[in-house]
């Protein structure tokens, strides 16, 4: 009598047979080189003015523009099902935008009252900035834009730097330049340390490409550029040693994070990165990817919950120490 694991039907003589490995689910859980945990995740949130409101975001269905109230009792939940960190984006009112983004950096605008709001709230969860000037400028651009349309980048720094510090007096933990202009790493650890907030860490937003796939994040901020487009600063799709050579300065200049985003189309550059630098490495899992699984499971063409951790699992095989998605909370609802 032969046991399970026997087999009388070879004709081949082998002396490797990977297969053996994958017999059973738990050699399978034995021999797995990648594990996909709650600590991994950093769950982008959207807020916004007002009170009692919780706006649902039509290309990213299950997304929410929240005010503050509604905010705070979902940080609290998420925290509740083991996520670290959010990383926060404000809708900001047309009529607090202008042509420089002054909002930026007011002490009592929307993104600093929400800070200190949350740090209040559930102090435990690690609060993530973003610095860039997109939701609060009229024409929609990660700078400061001159008379012939052309993105101006010292000046701009000098508005990202007063951004970061204003974000750190609020208690942010981590600022987060997803602007991509050159120095601005620099500029912000600079008076970040120059004004004592020697603890509040950098995430870099390192290797950022002009990307198709943010257009549902800029319907949520309503921060679509209203002219042109973002390749003078946003990296080329093509490139991958500019990636390697934005990350090398982002750390010269003193990031704590590197990252790379989207992540998909982009899990060769986040390898690279990882095999470059001894820093841990994000990923950011974008709008249109989360979109794109959305919708085609909303018409049963997939097995949502499978694509989703096949995915996410997939940035983590890249190299990804953290991933940045909209999926955090599904997922750790999975993962439990
Ligand atoms: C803005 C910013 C963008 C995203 C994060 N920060 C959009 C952009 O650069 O136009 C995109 C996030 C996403 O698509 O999920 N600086």
């Amino acid at each position: 009598m032969l046991s399970a694991n026997s087999n009388t039907d070879q004709s081949l003589n082998l002396v490797q047979r990977p297969r053996r490995l994958r017999r059973t689910e738990t050699l399978r859980n034995m021999v797995r080189e990648t594990t996909l945990t709650v600590d991994d995740l950093i769950y982008p949130m959207f807020v916004m003015t007002g009170e009692g409101q919780k706006v649902e975001i039509p290309s990213m269905p299950g997304c929410y523009r929240y005010s503050l109230d509604l905010l705070l009792k979902e940080i609290a939940e998420v925290s509740q099902l083991g996520i670290g960190a959010i990383a926060l984006f404000p809708v900001i009112p047309e009529d607090k935008k202008d042509d420089t983004g002054t909002e930026s950096y007011n002490p009592e605008g929307l993104v600093q009252t929400t800070v200190k709001a949350i740090k209040k709230a559930v102090p435990d969860i690690i609060v993530i900035t973003d610095v860039a000037l997109d939701p609060f400028t009229t024409h929609g651009h990660d700078g400061l834009v001159d008379e012939n349309g052309v993105i101006l980048n010292d000046p701009t720094v000098e508005v990202l730097a007063k951004m970061a510090l204003s974000q750190a007096q609020a208690g942010a933990d981590f600022v987060a330049p997803s602007d991509m202009m050159d120095g601005r790493v620099g500029a912000i650890r600079q008076v970040l340390d120059a004004e004592g907030y020697i603890n509040v860490g950098i995430l870099a937003y390192s290797a950022k490409y002009a990307s198709a796939y943010y257009g549902p994040f800029r319907d949520a901020l309503d921060s679509a550029p209203k002219f042109g487009d973002k390749k003078t600063y946003q990296m080329d799709a093509a490139n991958a040693k500019e990636a390697l050579k934005e990350v090398e300065l982002d750390i010269a200049e003193g990031a704590d994070i590197v990252m790379v985003k989207p992540a998909l189309a982009y899990l060769d550059i986040i390898h690279q990165v990882k095999i470059n630098t001894n820093l841990p490495v994000a990923a950011y899992n974008v709008s249109g990817e989360y979109a794109m699984i959305k919708a085609a499971a909303a018409n049963g063409w997939i097995d949502e919950k499978k694509v989703i951790l096949e995915t996410l699992t997939s940035m983590k095989r890249a190299g990804a120490d953290l991933i940045l998605t909209y999926f955090a909370k599904e997922v750790a609802l999975m993962l439990m």
